[in-house]
């Protein structure tokens, strides 16, 4: 069994990945937020979750105390987060250095590397700045913008690379991030742009 935690579990990408994830048997899953009330997202729905191996707990990632609790003793941190990121990204790197947790998944964005950087991509180009600073087993993912699609048609690129492509469906980034979840030993230290092709 590999025990799984996803912050920000009431984000977007994050439902998608929940509806992947929890036909898994193989999984332990952790879904940390702050309002359990908004967990019900993108046809996620609290009773469809399976009791024994889907835990919820409330919680803040600003909130150094209950994100440690909460990374300790599991094997993949899947962060889907937004706001203050690079405060984020700083605590995650912490809890998970102080449990000993080495696989993180942190979804940024798009257009961090661009000069001059527009001042909303600045804390996606923080966070990933403190990732990349660590000793962690990291997968920093890029994508483009999101569509609602119900598709899967997805290509990445290495950091360095133009990123190409302007538009990713939500459920294709959902399905990259399962499929890291899943084979973790991929994409290790790896920061790769996610797009769809020729879009
Ligand atoms: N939309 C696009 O086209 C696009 C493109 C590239 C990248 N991105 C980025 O990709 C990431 C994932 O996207 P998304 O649409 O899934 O994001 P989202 O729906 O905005 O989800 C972000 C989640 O972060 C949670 N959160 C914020 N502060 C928190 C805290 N202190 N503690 C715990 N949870 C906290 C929010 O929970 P609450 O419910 O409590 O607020 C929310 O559920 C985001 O960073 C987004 O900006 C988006």
């Amino acid at each position: 069994m590999k025990n799984v935690i996803i912050l920000g579990a009431s984000g977007n990408v994050a439902g998608h990945v929940i509806d992947i994830l929890v036909k898994k048997d193989d999984i332990n899953l952790t879904l940390f937020l702050r309002n359990i009330r908004r967990l019900r997202n993108n046809g996620v729905s609290k009773p469809a979750l399976p009791a024994g191996r889907c835990r919820i707990v409330e919680g803040d990632v600003l909130d150094y105390k209950q994100l440690k609790e909460a990374i300790t003793g599991q094997d993949i941190v899947y962060a889907n987060l937004s706001g203050d990121l690079e405060a984020m990204a700083k605590n995650i790197v912490k809890a998970m250095d102080e449990t000993g947790v080495k696989k993180l998944i942190f979804i940024s964005s798009i257009g961090i590397y661009d000069i001059p950087l527009k001042s909303v991509l600045k804390p996606y180009r923080k966070a990933a700045d403190v990732i990349e600073a660590s000793d962690l087993e990291y997968t920093i993912l890029r994508p483009t913008w999101f569509t609602n699609v119900d598709e899967v048609d997805y290509e990445i690129t290495r950091k360095g690379e133009p990123e190409i492509g302007s538009v990713i469906s939500q459920k294709s980034l959902a399905t990259l991030i399962t499929k890291i979840i899943e084979t973790p030993e991929k994409y290790i230290g790896e920061n790769l742009g996610v797009d769809k092709p020729n879009s």
